[in-house]
């Protein structure tokens, strides 16, 4: 039998709603908007589409989106100058660096200026340690926006197993925080994993979080599982550019229970989940 589509878009509309009703709330009763500001150096293509679209769907949910567009020279000293700016300005309550910056400056340094509690993006150090000890932390959006398909799905997660495929510190190892949290049995699988099909086979939920486009086929899904696909990978097949999952989609859909597709899956769910992260920040920081 064919697997449900787990159909991230209208989620991610769903909690777009839901984000604007609060937003409108809070500039009613407090006078308070949330803002979001995004700062992009340098103008690698994909990154322009990722910040547009941030944009749109910030001011979509009645919150202040403030751009900042710096040349791809743009020194370390001024960028961490624009960061110190954005985290003493009362008007923004979220700050997202988009990534990759280009090669002359130093991520690590860039992100853990920004201050804990305006770091919507979850990568601060800070807020990495506070996930990881189970307490209150801003989360990474991917990883939130799949818990949160997860949990409409199948309720409780307890007890699962769990495997997520992927190392990356803005995916799987937050990913398998949050299941853990959830009372998951984690195994986080990455290119070095002996067996990785029988590996992946063992999953009620299996996380694809590698980059490699359709990398799992279907007979490494275990009959039912939970499937959540998070590659976006750009792909030619017959002459045309086509978008692909880290999961072979027509091979997965006949095993698993439920499937993300892509793309409508994942993906939407990012910026939605960077929308309610932007209200989480704005709320605690008025308490
Ligand atoms: N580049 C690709 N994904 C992300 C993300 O979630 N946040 C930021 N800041 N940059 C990215």
């Amino acid at each position: 039998m064919s697997a449900k589509r787990i159909d991230g878009k209208a989620f991610a509309a769903d909690v777009r709603a839901q984000v604007a009703t609060h937003v409108a709330r809070l500039k009613e009763e407090s006078g308070l908007t949330p803002g979001l500001a995004v700062v992009l150096v340098g103008e690698d293509p994909a990154s322009q589409v990722y910040v547009k679209n941030k944009g749109i769907q910030t001011r979509e949910v009645g919150m202040n989106s403030f751009e900042h567009k710096l040349d791809a020279a743009t020194s370390e000293a001024d960028l961490l100058a624009l960061i110190a700016r954005l985290n003493a300005d009362p008007t923004v309550h979220g700050i997202l660096v988009q990534l990759p910056l280009p090669g002359h400056l130093d991520s690590d340094l860039v992100i853990n200026a920004i201050d804990p509690a305006k770091d919507v993006d979850g990568f601060h150090i800070s807020n990495v340690g506070l996930l990881g000890t189970g307490q209150k932390a801003m989360v990474p959006c991917t990883p939130l926006g799949c818990l949160m398909m997860l949990r409409d799905h199948l309720g409780s997660l307890s007890g699962l197993d769990a495997v997520v495929v992927g190392r990356s510190n803005i995916v799987g190892k937050p990913m398998a925080q949050l299941l853990l949290a959830e009372s998951c049995t984690v195994t986080i699988a990455h290119s070095r994993t002996k067996n990785l099909a029988e590996v992946c086979k063992r999953a009620d939920i299996l996380v694809a979080a590698v980059g490699r486009p359709e990398m799992i086929p279907g007979d490494w899904v275990k009959p039912g599982a939970t499937v959540i696909d998070v590659g976006i990978n750009r792909i030619e097949r017959d002459g045309k550019m086509k978008l692909v999952g880290d999961v072979d989609f027509a091979s997965a859909v006949e095993v698993a229970g439920a499937i993300t597709p892509v793309p409508g899956g994942v993906g939407p769910m990012t910026i939605a989940c960077l929308l309610a992260n932007t209200l989480t920040a704005c709320c605690r920081a008025h308490g």
